[in-house]
């Protein structure tokens, strides 16, 4: 059967993407983002899965106000990267895993988790960013992708309680996948961030570290956060956290498993308008 060996939480600001495209990553400002960085790629290098599930949010690119899923999983065999107004980053395709894909719609459907399938789509910096910051430039991703979107940028968007169960949801559709694959699942976005009106710049580090704690040793509790907290004390982008609680109810522990070890923690201030924070989690093997 799959199984689900780590997961992994980062945030995905865009102008990440843009200072590694335009190789600025030594300069001063991006060096300190990019060092919390470095253990993390040679970890994933040692410990390359099978398939990533990647949990992260669309900005208007894939979708549009026309359409907007809550959840929207990619069943495709390939994902291009999306033009976002200057042009696709120069990265590569993403390629996906349409069987284990499908085999997760199928599953997490039947447990009561709407989800839409999505048969064709391009990913934005929501998706790629992660990648570029935990593979650094490369000219493959190092394992096939199921990118999964969720709605966190036009309201009614889902509660943490709704992304920590439907992490549930995922766990037991990936461990009664009759392959033995190796899979992790990502939650990225966040962390504080306001883009927008009066309190645009707004970062707040003791509600960001206080997460990562209870993320860890807490989730279920902090599962229970309601909107309004995210947007009072992490601005109105922040909300993007709650994908995290995603990946953390995939873990052994939340079924009664052991706790997962934290193998790498990193935190730091600024990157372009955002806190950027990130977290590396295993399961006991
Ligand atoms: C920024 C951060 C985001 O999460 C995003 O989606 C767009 C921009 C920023 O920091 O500028
Ligand atoms: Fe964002």
């Amino acid at each position: 059967m799959a199984s689900i060996t780590a997961s992994v939480y980062t945030s995905h600001v865009p102008a990440i993407g843009a200072a590694l495209d335009l190789g600025k990553t030594h300069e001063p400002y991006w060096q300190k983002v990019f060092s919390g960085y470095d253990f993390s790629k040679q970890w994933l290098k040692a410990n390359t899965p099978d398939v990533i599930f990647l949990v992260y949010n669309d900005h208007a690119n894939a979708f549009s106000l026309e359409i907007i899923p809550t959840f929207a999983i990619g069943t495709a065999a390939e994902f291009t990267p999306a033009d976002e107004g200057w042009g696709p980053r120069p990265v590569p395709k993403v390629i996906g895993h349409p069987e284990l894909a499908s085999h997760i719609a199928q599953s997490v459907i039947q447990d009561d988790f709407d989800l839409t399938i999505v048969n064709r789509m391009d990913v934005d910096h929501g998706l790629t960013v992660p990648l570029s910051l935990m593979c650094g430039k490369t000219e493959a991703w190092p394992c096939p992708v199921i990118p999964f979107a969720v709605n966190v940028v036009q309201y009614p968007v889902p509660s943490g309680q709704r992304c920590f169960r439907l992490g549930q949801a995922i766990r037991r559709a990936i461990e009664s996948y009759d392959e033995p694959l190796k899979v992790q699942v990502w939650g990225t976005g966040g962390m504080s961030h306001q883009l927008q009106g009066p309190r645009a710049g707004l970062i707040n580090r003791e509600f960001d570290n206080a997460f990562l704690d209870r993320l860890i040793a807490d989730p279920q509790g902090l599962s229970k956060m309601p909107h309004v907290d995210y947007v009072r004390e992490a601005g109105s982008e922040g909300i993007e956290l709650v994908m995290w609680l995603i990946a953390r109810g995939a873990m052994a522990d939340v079924a009664g498993g052991k706790p997962p070890k934290v193998v790498h923690r990193f935190y730091h201030v600024p990157a372009s308008n955002t806190a950027v924070g990130h977290l590396i989690l295993e399961n006991p093997r």
